[in-house]
């Protein structure tokens, strides 16, 4: 059994991934820290509660994350992509708990599971970043990452050269490569070429969440074929971290130093990688990237978790 704490900024692909990782029964739950990303801090903890509710999951305990970047600059939401709310064309309930600052809380769930525990991001990295500078040995016990970020050599999305979960908070980022052991970089080099297509949409069937699945997918395709009329479905970016934590056999990891730019302009947020094909020193952190997927059993895969009931 997989142990994760997820840190996401939800989003229609961070939900994706989360019904996901409840779906599988591989995979157990143990927390989740929600944070400004694809939209604000408030809205992405408003629908996680409002996830966990419709799953019957409310006992996982969820964290109120980061409000912005490191850098404290305004924080900037994407609603064309994710909606008004991050939840597509859905307003969840609001709730108090949706305000609430308890990310101390999260200190204890740290210690309880660190040794067994794989953190896998979904979103820009500034919770988890804060988390290295305050707690340094705690953090040395966690062993395994699963990241969603990154663009290598390829186009990224919120700019032409860097992808938004970097972008966000490149500092942040840096942070995260330096001190994080045993990374494994998921990048918009796999992400953008994984799609759920309509069709595949029609067919997910999760107990609770009939009512947002489709919609949600729906929403999230109609952008992207606003951008791109011909494309066959929507790349749902955060699924493939999670979809690893239980098939790493799929996957083709390569050990690259990172290097990240944080400058102000239109460098901010490019990841780079050295892949020379001979050795060089290391003046940069060391990490697996995941330069392929092989997609043979993926819909299949998808429909047989997404599909499933309750014991
Ligand atoms: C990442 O950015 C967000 O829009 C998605 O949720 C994903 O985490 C892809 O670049
Ligand atoms: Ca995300």
């Amino acid at each position: 059994m997989k142990k994760i704490l997820v840190f996401c900024d939800p989003g229609i692909d961070d939900t994706i991934a989360l019904i996901y990782a409840f779906q599988n029964p591989e995979i157990e739950v143990v927390g989740i820290v929600a944070e400004y990303g694809n939209t604000n801090r408030r809205f992405a903890v408003r629908n996680v509660q409002y996830l966990l509710s419709l799953l019957g999951k409310t006992d996982v305990p969820v964290f109120s994350g980061a409000e912005r970047a490191l850098s404290g600059e305004e924080p900037v939401a994407h609603p064309t992509i994710h909606g008004d709310f991050g939840l597509g064309p859905f307003t969840p309930p609001d709730t108090d708990e949706s305000l609430r600052e308890n990310f101390c809380d999260l200190i204890q769930l740290l210690e309880r599971y660190s040794d067994e525990l794989t953190i896998v991001t979904l979103g820009r990295l500034t919770s988890l970043g804060m988390l290295f500078l305050l707690y340094p040995n705690l953090m040395s016990r966690i062993t395994n990452y699963h990241i969603m970020g990154g663009a290598f050599f390829v186009p990224g999305n919120v700019t032409p050269v860097a992808e938004a979960n970097i972008y966000g908070d490149p500092t942040a980022a840096l942070i995260v490569m330096k001190f994080a052991k045993n990374i494994t970089l998921f990048p918009l080099n796999i992400t953008d070429h994984i799609y759920i297509t309509p069709e595949l949409a029609e067919q997910l069937d999760v107990v609770g969440c009939e009512g947002i699945l489709y919609p949600i997918l729906d929403f999230y395709y109609s952008f992207y074929q606003s951008q791109i009329p011909d494309i066959e479905g929507s790349p749902v970016h955060d699924l493939i971290p999670m979809i690893a934590l239980t098939n790493p056999e799929w996957f083709t990891l390569k050990n690259y130093l990172i290097y990240i730019q944080k400058e102000v302009g239109i460098a901010r947020g490019i990841t780079s990688a050295d892949m020379r094909p001979y050795e060089t020193l290391p003046p940069a952190p060391i990490h697996k990237v995941a330069t392929k997927m092989n997609m043979t059993h993926f819909e299949e895969h998808l429909l047989d978790i997404m599909t499933r009931k309750p014991d």
